[in-house]
């Protein structure tokens, strides 16, 4: 097992009538964070869950919640969330109208902080901010939904920011974690690994996987071994 990779399951796939159970279970599979969606129907549309829900899980799990905002205004729910017990709290550059304000509003919150880019959705959002970054989310669909197919492009991208990671880190600045959404499966983990990424998000994968192959601790164990025989980023 490679502790430098992070596996987060997606609550957007788990079954929403028995949450504190499922978080229960991805934390005995070994996961490594909550990735929890949340969606306001103007900025994706869709609309998930808040705050209260998670307060609500908080106390079912010792792992970190990873909440990524798909919503526009954005500083009042990173409060909000900060207070429900969130660790990471990540953000779409382009839905909030003060990126560096946001930024330090998570972090004097307590939580780690960071941005999300869609794919169409320039990395110039980085030029000023990388000091106030601990995470950079690479959507590899287009937010709104699970069980989409992963988007060849990101690999390219997520080669271009690993590499400003590196510089960043490289120049004394501080690690920098670099997460991928969407469509990650056991199929194609390994690659998307190589292209530079340490933080995976899976949530189909990991929350539709069936039974008679071992359910949620079966396909932990398949994306771990995927990882395995890929070296961590140094900059994870
Ligand atoms: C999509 C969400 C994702 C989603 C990923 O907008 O941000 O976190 O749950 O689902 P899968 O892994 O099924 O693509
Ligand atoms: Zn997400």
């Amino acid at each position: 097992m490679n502790r430098s990779f992070r596996i987060a399951p997606s609550l957007l796939s788990a079954d929403f009538a028995r949450l504190g159970e499922e978080v229960r279970a991805v934390e005995a599979a070994g996961a490594d964070l909550i990735h929890f969606d949340v969606m306001d129907n103007h900025y994706v549309p869709n609309l998930t869950i808040g705050p209260m829900v998670c307060q609500a899980i908080r106390p079912h799990v010792s792992i970190p919640i990873d909440v990524h905002l798909m919503v526009r205004p954005v500083d009042r729910l990173a409060a909000d969330f900060a207070k429900a017990g969130a660790n990471l709290i990540t953000f779409h550059p382009e839905a909030s109208d003060h990126v560096d304000r946001t930024l330090q509003l998570i972090r004097d919150s307590g939580c780690r902080a960071g941005l999300v880019f869609n794919p169409a959705t320039p990395l110039h959002y980085l030029d000023h901010v990388m000091h106030r970054l601990d995470i950079i989310l690479l959507m590899s669909v287009n937010p709104g939904f699970g069980g989409q197919r992963f988007i060849d492009a990101t690999l390219e991208k997520l080669k271009a920011v690993r590499a400003r990671i590196d510089a960043h880190v490289a120049a004394g600045g501080q690690p920098i974690w670099l997460e991928v959404d969407g469509g990650i499966k056991v199929e194609n983990i390994a690659q998307v690994a190589a292209a530079g990424a340490d933080t995976f998000v899976a949530g189909s994968a990991v929350f539709g996987a069936p039974d008679p192959a071992g359910g949620y601790v079966g396909v932990m164990g398949q994306l771990r071994a995927a990882l395995a025989a890929r070296q961590a980023p140094p900059a994870a």
